[in-house]
């Protein structure tokens, strides 16, 4: 196989560094990384065991090579990604700038790999939160019929990006101080006033992800609605979502109430979702921790809900991984595979 000129913009996010190091792990075929970045600081990468330096972001630089990862903001992704695909360059984007453009693939592999086109150089990977639901229900989708979800989300710091996490650092080495029962009373913390969360993120959790819209709904609320419509080809999926971030590292769960169009056992349920990993035992589920630096999409306590139709399902993974680093570098694969570059 030939190897390719690969371009990583946003390398040194906490995106950025995933994605290094799945390319490296999973042995995708480079003989040159291009490493982007803000240039606001002289940071460094590793791969391969090498310090690699990395650039400002620069257009003409970009465009050498064959496949871009942008993995840095919407802002940056909006400016430069369907420029770069017009230059003939394959462009993964893992910000939400296109996901709901009708031009451009929003592809998880595992569910709709064949919407990676030839002539459609832009794809881009879905939602960190979405992305688990999107794997875990699917064969439900298709093979059943899903006429409704309700989920709720518990979604970790760093899905919101590396200052948010450094946020939750300093918040929690202020409040440890306070972790103690003096005169037996449990603390009350102040609020504070953070500087890239909407509310203090140590000992807390807040139903915000994202600005709200005039209807009331958080920006992620909708992205994970939106988006999962589009990935399943279900336009008439009605769903309700409520997303919290909670003080959390790494890893998104989710609690997930999925009404089907007919009933069908849990065995047969539990069958169907096997697409991803399921972990089972009454007693056993997967938590933020345990599934920290995992690349599957875990799923527990399948269980039946309020009606013989509703099936609920607890579901995490690593936001940074199959929610984002590594969904692109098998969109990448596929695209190799499929001897598109
Ligand atoms: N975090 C997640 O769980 C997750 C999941 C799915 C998708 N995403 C998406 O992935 C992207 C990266 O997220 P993240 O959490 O890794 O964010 P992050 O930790 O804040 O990293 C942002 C990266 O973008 C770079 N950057 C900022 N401005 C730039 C510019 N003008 N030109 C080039 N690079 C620039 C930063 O470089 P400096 O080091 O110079 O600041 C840094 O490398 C976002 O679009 C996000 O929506 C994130």
């Amino acid at each position: 196989m030939s190897r390719l000129s690969v371009g990583v913009v946003g390398a040194t996010g906490l995106v950025g560094r995933e994605l290094l190091f799945f390319l490296e792990k999973r042995k995708f075929p480079i003989y040159r990384l291009d490493c982007f970045s803000s240039g606001k600081s002289n940071k460094g990468v590793s791969f391969q065991g090498k310090n690699l330096p990395v650039k400002k972001f620069n257009f003409n630089e970009a465009k050498k090579n064959q496949i871009v990862f942008f993995v840095s903001s919407d802002e940056v992704s909006t400016r430069w990604a369907k420029k770069l695909a017009a230059e003939g360059v394959w462009v993964i984007d893992d910000s939400s700038a296109f996901r709901s453009d009708s031009a451009v693939p929003l592809v998880i592999p595992e569910v709709n790999k064949e919407e990676i086109k030839p002539s459609v150089r832009l794809i881009s990977g879905p939602n960190c939160t979405m992305t688990g639901l999107g794997v875990a229900g699917y064969s439900l989708h298709k093979k059943i019929g899903v006429e409704e979800i309700r989920l709720a989300s518990y979604q970790a710091v760093s899905g919101a990006g590396r200052s948010a996490l450094e946020d939750f650092f300093s918040e929690v080495k202020r409040d440890i101080k306070n972790f103690s029962l003096k005169e037996g009373r449990v603390p009350i913390l102040k609020m504070g006033h953070p500087r890239h969360l909407p509310r203090p993120i140590s000992a807390n959790v807040f139903p915000q992800v994202g600005p709200f819209d005039s209807r009331g709904s958080s920006a992620e609320e909708n992205k994970v609605a939106s988006e999962l419509r589009k990935v399943w080809k279900a336009p008439n999926l009605k769903m309700s979502v409520t997303a919290v971030r909670v003080p959390t590292l790494r890893g998104h769960c989710l609690s997930a109430w999925l009404t089907l169009k007919k009933p069908i056992s849990l065995k047969a349920a539990a069958k169907l979702i096997s697409i991803s990993t399921v972990v089972e035992g009454a007693h056993s589920y997967p938590t933020p921790r345990a599934v920290a630096g995992k690349e599957e999409v875990f799923v527990s306590r399948i269980r039946r809900g309020c009606s013989p139709r509703e099936i609920v399902l607890w579901i995490a993974m690593d936001n940074l991984i199959k929610g984002a680093a590594l969904n692109s570098v098998q969109i990448a694969e596929e695209i190799l595979r499929r001897g598109l570059i």
